[in-house]
């Protein structure tokens, strides 16, 4: 089963999901994450997430980041997406209902409410991105949970 996670530039949010949701299932799940832009291509995390990764117990600090390929909605069994935009962007890539049917919003796919998002921290501060962190430890045991069939 490969997973992966997106956000807009892959640096902040789609990184804490990624090393997160790794942390919760067996080592032969494959866990990614990638970005609905490139601007960022190459570059490490955020500082904030690394930091913020790091104080839950959690290295993040080797990934890099990477924009979203036409390849990826094949490759993975699952896409899960933080916000609306990065949802309607992933499923604009979709060319069959069977890639279509990978992609979530990960709220929703934890059972929140149709739009629910993971707010983007960018513009934010350290507590922006811990109330980040809550929300996709929270979400991740979640999904996880029902990857693995225990619910
Ligand atoms: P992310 O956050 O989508 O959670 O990685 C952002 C990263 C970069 C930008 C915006 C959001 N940016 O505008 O460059």
């Amino acid at each position: 089963m490969k997973i992966l996670m997106v956000c807009l530039g892959n640096i902040c949010r789609s990184p804490l999901a990624e090393g997160i949701m790794k942390a919760k299932l067996p080592k032969n799940f494959v866990v990614d994450s990638a970005g609905t832009i490139s601007q960022h291509e190459g570059e490490h995390p955020d500082a904030r997430s690394i930091e913020v990764a790091k104080n839950h117990g959690i290295d993040i600090s080797e990934q890099k980041s990477r924009p979203i390929t036409a390849e990826d909605l094949d490759t993975f069994d699952r896409i899960f997406c933080m916000d609306l935009n990065n949802y309607q962007d992933v499923v604009s890539m979709a060319k069959n209902d069977a890639q279509r049917k990978k992609i979530a919003m990960i709220l929703v796919e934890a059972g929140e409410h149709a739009e629910a998002e993971v707010p983007d921290p960018y513009w934010g501060d350290k507590d922006d991105f811990e109330a980040v962190y809550q929300m996709l430890d929270k979400a991740c045991s979640i999904v996880a949970d029902k990857i693995l069939d225990k619910k």
